[in-house]
């Protein structure tokens, strides 16, 4: 997959997956990457699919309706890509941390209900609920940020509560901050996702 790696300043800092939004590219959240963790290692990453001329991680029937055997194939390829990605780059595969905005979130929570151990944990910025009626595999304390809008009309604040729920009854550590505001991302909530990834994994916490 087309993508930028950027290496770190700290071998135990986890390394940032980023995942644009519908239309973005693999450059655009290189900023909020090193906002929230200056140390890690950047992985970002460009998706597949075009969505008239906007790239996206996967193919959508209309807006807020997933084509779910996309998502499923898509979501495998990019697993994959993590295993080839961390060979080539030399980063350890089992210190991922996904942070994605919009479609980039959906695919991020659609790794967490897809493939076990495929994240360490996960900044999702207005993510929908990927999938419904699977089994989602265990994610017991995976730390997990939700950064939601109180009027967002794409992620609403029914979809937003049943995404938390489902992951927390996968045994995930959520942590919910709603902003008032739409889809868009703000720098509150950026600020509150990088605090939220210090208390998680900063210096001398978990590994
Ligand atoms: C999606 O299709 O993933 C969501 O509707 C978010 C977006 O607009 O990209």
């Amino acid at each position: 997959m087309r993508h930028i790696f950027e290496p770190g300043t700290d071998a135990n800092a986890p390394t940032l997956l980023l995942l644009h939004g519908t239309g973005g590219t693999e450059r655009d959240l290189l900023g909020l990457g090193r906002m929230i963790s200056p140390a890690s290692p950047l992985l970002s990453v460009r998706g597949n699919v075009l969505e008239n001329g906007m790239p996206r991680f996967f193919r959508r029937l209309a807006e807020g309706v997933f084509d779910i055997e996309d998502l499923i194939a898509r979501t495998e390829e990019l697993n994959r890509f993590l295993d080839e990605a961390a060979a080539q780059h030399g980063f350890d595969r089992g210190n991922v941390v996904a942070v994605g905005y919009s479609n980039g979130a959906n695919i991020a929570g659609s790794l967490l209900f897809h493939h076990a151990n495929s994240l360490r944990g996960a900044i999702l910025h207005h993510p929908m609920v990927p999938r419904r009626g699977v089994e989602i595999p265990s994610l017991n304390g995976v730390p997990v940020f939700i950064g939601a809008g109180t009027n967002d009309p794409i992620c609403t604040r029914s979809e937003s509560d049943e995404l938390i729920s489902l992951l927390e009854a996968a045994g995930a550590a959520i942590t919910a901050h709603w902003e008032q505001a739409g889809h868009q991302l703000t720098r509150t909530e950026a600020q509150a996702a990088a605090e939220w990834f210090q208390a998680s994994f900063g210096a001398g916490v978990g590994r």
